[in-house]
């Protein structure tokens, strides 16, 4: 079993390296992100309350982030067997020691952070080209600046927060998807056998 969170900025790849990781790795994959615009696209109460914070590019409160994903573990148990890549949560520091205690409470723990480090010009790069098609309310200009505001203010400090707890691992996330995936790939591999050697 492998618990992975991949971290970085809106537009650092995430999203793009997780679903190789999934198909390499057997892992299940939470985008927190993902979970929302899902509800959006429904139209549920959550997905109301969700869509005013995402289309102006605000976290969702900590409380009902930590339901969701809650939940979401809760149901799939079979899914998450092998593991779960995190993406996009932890975003905050009470965020990040909830998922501690969750993954204590399913008799797990998180195994590595995989930090994608992106220079920002290159952030903004991608986001307003993606946002020409990808019909997401939040990639717009106005949109990307406070996400990447939000993410200095409230989600950066979680580098130094598993840094300090020999956990984060950062990998340069520019250049081709294909050598980014190798990177980490290799970093999963170390950590699959230093618990292989354990076991
Ligand atoms: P979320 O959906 O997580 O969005 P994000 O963090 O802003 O990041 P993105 O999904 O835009 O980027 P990514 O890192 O996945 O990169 P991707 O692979 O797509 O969150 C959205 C919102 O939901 C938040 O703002 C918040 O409101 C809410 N939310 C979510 N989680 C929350 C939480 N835990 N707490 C509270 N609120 C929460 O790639 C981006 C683009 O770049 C793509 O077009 C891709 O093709 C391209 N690309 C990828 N890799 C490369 C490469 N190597 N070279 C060139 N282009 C590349
Ligand atoms: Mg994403």
């Amino acid at each position: 079993m492998l618990n992975l969170v991949i971290f970085g900025a809106p537009g650092s790849g995430k999203g793009t390296q997780s679903e190789r990781l999934i198909d390499r790795y057997g892992l299940y994959h939470i985008s927190t992100g993902e979970l929302l615009r899902d509800h959006i696209a429904r139209g549920t109460e959550l997905g109301k309350i969700a869509d005013s914070y995402i289309s102006k590019g605000n976290l969702i409160p900590d409380e009902l982030m930590l339901q969701v994903l809650e939940k979401t573990l809760d149901d799939n148990p079979e899914e998450t067997r092998n593991g779960v890549i995190f993406d996009g949560f932890p975003r905050t520091i009470p965020q990040a020691e909830a998922l501690n205690k969750m993954l204590e409470r399913h008799g797990t723990k998180l195994h590595s952070v995989v930090g994608l480090e992106v220079p920002e010009d290159e952030l903004v790069d991608r986001l307003l080209k993606r946002g020409q098609e990808s019909g997401r309310t939040d990639d717009n200009a106005d949109t990307i600046k406070t996400r990447l505001k939000v993410y200095h203010r409230n989600t950066e400090p979680l580098r130094k927060f598993y840094a300090d707890r020999n956990a984060y691992h950062g990998v340069n996330g520019s250049g081709s998807v294909d050598k980014i995936f190798s990177d980490i790939s290799s970093h999963i591999d170390s950590l699959n056998s230093a618990e292989a050697k354990k076991s």
